[in-house]
């Protein structure tokens, strides 16, 4: 795992690296003060790992649960329990892994993907270890495609950014969230890396910061430039003419292109609209939520309210005061510029261009 600073671009920090048998996690509560280690090995700690945002981002939190249920296929073959019921505890297992964070679809889409394969060796192989030998191949598999697809979707999003632009970006779409390369801030190390010289406007991303914490360092780590700002100064900077760009990632994508993402982006594409600044979304195509035909069907994640009223564990309002916190919100597809894919920059009408890109991929 790379920690320093480099001149070259590499894939950035993965979240999770394998440890022999043990799953291990960037604690991504900790950065960028601390690099520690979380062991997630078992069923418990990751979906613990998972709801606490030791890991976080959707196609991290999607990579890390595939994981969590193929360490599970792994303690169970070591148990004596016949083949019916090694299936009927790793389906709960998937089911309790999908309840840790409800918006990401990546959590579904990696988990039922992992569930299929077990399902199908069940039927291939006599012996429960073959059958999570196979689990662990599939889930280490979702985790080299993930590299593989943010670098391509970079590609695709790169040709969108003119030379010397400045970029703003919300949340951390980078590879700690991406698990490789990144996604929306894929695409800016991939422009860095064809020479176009981007520079980067980071809104800190209140509550959890993932902007100033996360996003912030692995910037620093590409020594590409980035000014960290507050989440009500986009407005200011777009009408001094300061951002030629917008892109974020997204945790669901409606067939319709309602695209859900951190708490705030919603706010950014009205601004960016509202001052004739292109807003794009880098997602995979795993992003996309066929089974959802517009945003008001995506389930809103909705955390603990101290994420509110303390910061870095101190109060910042009164005991007893009533808070909501919803941890995303839901950018209708009329703002969206393009939809940065592997399978290329989907354009409106999105109904269609969503609809071609899942028959592309099938
Ligand atoms: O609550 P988080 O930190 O998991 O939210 C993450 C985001 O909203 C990201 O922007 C999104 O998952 C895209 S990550 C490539």
């Amino acid at each position: 795992m790379r920690v320093e600073s480099s001149q070259e671009l590499d894939i950035g920090v993965l979240p999770l690296v394998l440890d022999g048998e043990r799953v291990m996690l960037v604690d991504q509560r900790h950065l960028p003060f601390k690099l520690e280690m979380f062991d997630a090995t078992s069923l418990d700690d990751m979906c613990f790992a998972i709801s606490d945002m030791v890991v976080r981002g959707a196609p991290s939190i999607g990579v890390a649960a595939a994981f969590g249920l193929a360490c599970e296929a792994v303690r169970l073959s070591e148990q004596s329990i016949a083949k019916p019921e090694f299936l009927k505890q790793l389906d709960e297992a998937r089911v309790r892994l999908q309840a840790t964070r409800p918006t990401a679809v990546n959590l579904r889409w990696a988990t039922d993907k992992l569930f299929q394969e077990i399902e199908q060796h069940g039927q291939d192989f006599p012996d429960l270890q073959t059958i999570a030998k196979k689990a662990m191949e599939c889930a280490k598999r979702i985790l080299d495609e993930h590299i593989e697809t943010n670098r391509i979707l970079s590609e695709f999003g790169a040709e969108l950014v003119p030379r010397d632009a400045a970029i703003m970006t919300h949340c951390n779409a980078g590879s700690l969230a991406a698990c490789g390369w990144g996604t929306a801030l894929g695409v800016i190390r991939s422009a860095a890396l064809r020479g176009l010289n981007p520079s980067v406007y980071v809104d800190e991303t209140r509550p959890r910061n993932q902007g100033s914490k996360l996003t912030v360092w692995e910037l620093h780590q590409d020594k590409i430039p980035a000014t960290l700002v507050c989440d009500s100064m986009s407005g200011h900077l777009m009408a001094d003419g300061k951002v030629q760009i917008v892109i974020t990632g997204a945790d669901r994508i409606a067939a319709n292109g309602d695209s859900a993402n951190k708490i705030g982006t919603y706010n950014l594409a009205v601004v960016a609209n509202y001052h004739n600044v292109p807003f794009y979304i880098a997602a995979p195509i795993s992003t996309i939520d066929p089974h959802i035909q517009s945003g008001k069907s995506i389930p809103i994640e909705e955390r603990h309210g101290s994420e509110i009223t303390s910061f870095g564990g101190t109060n910042t309002s009164m005991d007893g005061v009533k808070v909501y916190n919803p941890a995303f919100d839901v950018t209708p597809a009329k703002l969206i510029a393009g939809i940065i894919t592997e399978c290329g920059v989907l354009r409106p009408p999105y109904e269609e261009s969503i609809a071609a890109a899942l028959r592309q991929k099938k």
